[in-house]
């Protein structure tokens, strides 16, 4: 039997490496869009051009986390085995100045779904995208039991989501699945988040075409990994015979100074002479450091993270460096 699954946030960077990756498994997949007056698929268009035939099982529909009557439509029009809910107002800075949007598409969004797949009766399996965030002021490490403190209205929007997650679980007895995850990032991540920022940045001052990188709070340490094994792990955690809590991140900590520093030698600069400083990229209230404690995905699932901060760096430079040249 074909599994479907359906995918919201499929444009966003974690979604276009989990639509692979059901692909790559035989999945037939459905994602959510919105719709936008731009183009916002250039996450998701390769992966049809690269294996045409696997683009045949990869279907696209116009929705929103905000309008639950075309959640409702969707579930019940695709009637699918996994629901993996990615879609959200994933940025925190944004979060304080949209604050009741972001409620709205990642708090009150994650219920409407959830609403949708209950009242569909469906035999389905629900992975919702928590976050480290919701830890926020809740020193390191952290892991499934640690206290929650969020920091943001994305953090307490995500933290309602989590806790609405689990309350399907256990009061609908739905395979409803919260998966934490630390940052992770990739050549596909938002160019307005940290390290996206610094590698474009590092690749544009190699190439002559920048002089300057203007950030805000560098001592903040981020547990970051490479997404694209991060999306293996939601998978693993909706296979389990139980559906539960899990961490995922790599339980190493690197500062923002630190990621700069890496990046910058990598094309033989010194990070030090392009970094300045601007207080309208800090934050009313920051996190300061988070650091996951993987222990229980690894026991549990056998899943660990393979690339660290250091390589994750790398990597991402490399990948940036390239599309300049490509570019031009
Ligand atoms: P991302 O690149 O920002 O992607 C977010 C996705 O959500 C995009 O496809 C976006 O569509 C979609 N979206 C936003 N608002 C929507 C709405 N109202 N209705 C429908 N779709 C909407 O985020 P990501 O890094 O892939 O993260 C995936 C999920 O994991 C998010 O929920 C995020 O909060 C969570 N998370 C991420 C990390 C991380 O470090 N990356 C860590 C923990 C948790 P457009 O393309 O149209 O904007
Ligand atoms: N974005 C950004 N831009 N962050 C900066 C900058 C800057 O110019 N300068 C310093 N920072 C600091 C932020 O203050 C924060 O402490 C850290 O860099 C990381 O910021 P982001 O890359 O924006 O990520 P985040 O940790 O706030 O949130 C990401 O990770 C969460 C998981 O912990 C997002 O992907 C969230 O959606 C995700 O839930």
């Amino acid at each position: 039997m074909t599994k479907r699954a359906l995918i919201t946030g499929i444009t966003g960077q974690d979604g276009s490496y989990l639509a692979e990756l059901l692909l790559s498994k035989g999945y037939e997949v459905h994602g959510l869009v919105r719709r936008s007056s731009s183009f916002n698929r250039g996450r998701i268009d390769p992966i049809s051009e690269a294996d045409p035939e696997a683009g045949k099982r990869l279907h696209l529909h116009y929705g929103d986390m905000t309008d639950g009557v075309s959640l409702v439509n969707l579930v019940r029009t695709i009637e699918p085995h996994e629901v993996y809910n990615l879609a959200a107002q994933s940025h925190v800075k944004v979060s304080f100045e949209m604050p009741e949007y972001t409620a709205s598409a990642d708090a009150i969004g994650t219920v409407r779904l959830l609403e949708a797949i209950r009242s569909a009766n469906l035999e389905c399996r629900f992975y919702q995208a928590s976050t480290s965030e919701m830890f926020g002021a809740t020193p390191p490490p952290q892991g499934e039991s640690t206290a929650f403190y969020p920091r943001s209205p994305y953090g307490a929007a995500k933290l309602y989501a989590h806790w609405v997650t689990v309350n399907y679980r256990e009061a609908y007895d739905m395979f409803a699945v919260s998966g934490i995850l630390f940052n992770h990032e990739s050549p596909r991540r938002g160019e307005t988040f940290v390290t996206r920022k610094i590698t474009m940045a590092v690749a544009r001052i190699a190439a002559g075409l920048q002089d300057e990188l203007v950030l805000g709070n560098l001592d903040a340490v981020r547990d970051w990994g490479y997404a694209k094994e991060y999306v293996e792990g939601m998978w693993r955690m909706l296979q389990h015979d139980a559906p539960e809590t899990f961490v995922l991140g790599t339980g190493v900590g690197t500062s923002v100074r630190e990621f700069c520093q890496t990046s910058f030698e990598h094309v033989g600069l010194d990070w030090q002479k392009y970094v300045t400083h601007d207080d309208r990229y800090e934050r009313p209230t920051e996190v300061d450091a988070l650091i996951a404690d993987p222990s229980k995905s690894r026991d549990v699932l056998g899943w660990e993270a393979k690339t660290h901060a250091t390589d994750l760096a790398r990597l991402m430079v490399d990948a940036d460096v390239e599309a300049l040249v490509t570019e031009r």
